[in-house]
């Protein structure tokens, strides 16, 4: 499984999602209860950016409808989103938070 490198551990603030890009895939980085996601960016219910709404418990909610997606399994606790959205590994390696595109679900 190969890693790429999507920021910084330091560009991580508690709880608020940072986006980034790794090979044309948009991904929202989040740090959150002491351990650090990737989640695909956009919602499954719409082309909407996670990045933009707000994590707790250890989930990102959509701002346009409301749908949260929990970061360990990108799956939605409710409407309107039915699909999940892809969740990626991710590895810590000095101040570097590494993701590798094969998809954990
Ligand atoms: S666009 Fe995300 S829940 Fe509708």
């Amino acid at each position: 499984m190969s890693f790429l490198r999507a920021c910084g551990i330091e560009e991580l603030d508690e709880d608020t999602p940072k986006r980034v890009e790794l090979d044309g895939v948009p991904i929202s980085v989040v740090r959150t209860q002491g351990e650090v996601f990737a989640i695909n960016d956009i919602c499954s219910h719409a082309n909407v950016s996670l990045s933009e709404g707000e994590v707790e418990d250890c989930q990102i909610e959509c701002w346009l409808h409301g749908s949260a997606f929990d970061l360990r399994t990108g799956k939605p606790s409710g409407l309107p989103a039915t699909r999940p959205v892809p969740v990626y590994p991710v590895k810590i390696e000095g101040d570097d938070v590494l993701v590798s595109l094969s998809q954990e679900s």
